[in-house]
């Protein structure tokens, strides 16, 4: 299906649609995961990814590969960042891993060769990338994850660490004016909503700090995403 016809079946599916998406049933924590849903085009990747919770494939020493995953636990975020900060847009989503406990941020990479082509994101050890971070909408509402004008798309590919028969469902931001026209054939758009969860405390001796952790708004179940 075509970008040009899934948009018109959209548009039409909520003018007939009594109850348009309306997410409800919003809380707040400081701790949430990030769960994906698939805006367009419909079509099937070799993994299912509607629901599906964001986590690292691990692909080397402290680095992990973003790939969605519906049948793991996901890993547990929270934003990193003073209130100027996440005010200014500029704080980062952290994560915890290692022993003893160690900041993972996710973080992007541009291409270095082809400034038009996907944005690589990762987890890995250390402080992320500062702006990859949750929206603020008005309102109450939960906010979804951004960077800057970047959207995200799920990409059925393989990992050169895991050899080539493992499929994955590799999470990247496209940074163009017209999404639409260029998400790649193996891919999908897709938003990815905070769930809430309970950031568990560090134990003594950890290297990461909750201390500018924020309070956000997220969905308390799967149920008010899907
Ligand atoms: C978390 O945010 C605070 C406040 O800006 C900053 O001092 C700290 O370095 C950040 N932590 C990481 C791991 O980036
Ligand atoms: C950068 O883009 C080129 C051309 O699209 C692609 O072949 C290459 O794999 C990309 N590099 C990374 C690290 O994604
Ligand atoms: C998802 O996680 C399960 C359980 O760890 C694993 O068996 C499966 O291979 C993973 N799938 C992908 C696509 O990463």
């Amino acid at each position: 299906m075509s970008a040009k016809v899934f948009t018109a079946l959209l548009a039409t599916a909520s003018v007939i649609s009594a109850a348009p998406f309306q997410p409800r049933a919003l809380s707040s924590s400081k701790g949430f995961k990030l769960v994906a849903r698939i805006v367009g085009p419909s079509k099937d990747l070799s993994v299912p990814i509607q629901g599906a919770l964001l986590e690292g494939a691990h692909v080397g020493a402290g680095m992990s590969t973003t790939v969605l995953n519906a049948t793991n636990p996901g890993v547990i975020f929270y934003q990193n960042g003073t209130a100027e900060e996440v005010q200014q847009g500029v704080s980062s989503i952290l994560s915890d891993g290692g022993t003893p406990l160690f900041p993972f941020g996710l973080s992007a990479y541009l291409n270095s060769t082809d400034a038009a082509s996907p944005v690589a994101l990762a987890i890995n050890g250390g402080i992320g990338t500062t702006g990859v971070t949750l929206t603020k909408p008005a309102g109450g509402r939960a906010g979804e994850l951004e960077w800057g004008a970047a959207s995200f798309i799920a990409c059925d590919e393989t990992l050169a660490y895991y050899g080539p028969s493992w499929r994955f469902a590799v999470v990247k931001d496209l940074v163009s004016p017209n999404v639409k026209s260029v998400i790649p054939d193996n891919c999908v758009q897709i938003n990815l909503l905070p769930l809430c969860t309970t950031l568990p405390d560090l134990p003594s001796g950890s290297m990461s700090s909750h201390e500018f952790a924020n309070e956000i708004a997220c969905y308390e179940s799967l149920s008010d995403i899907n």
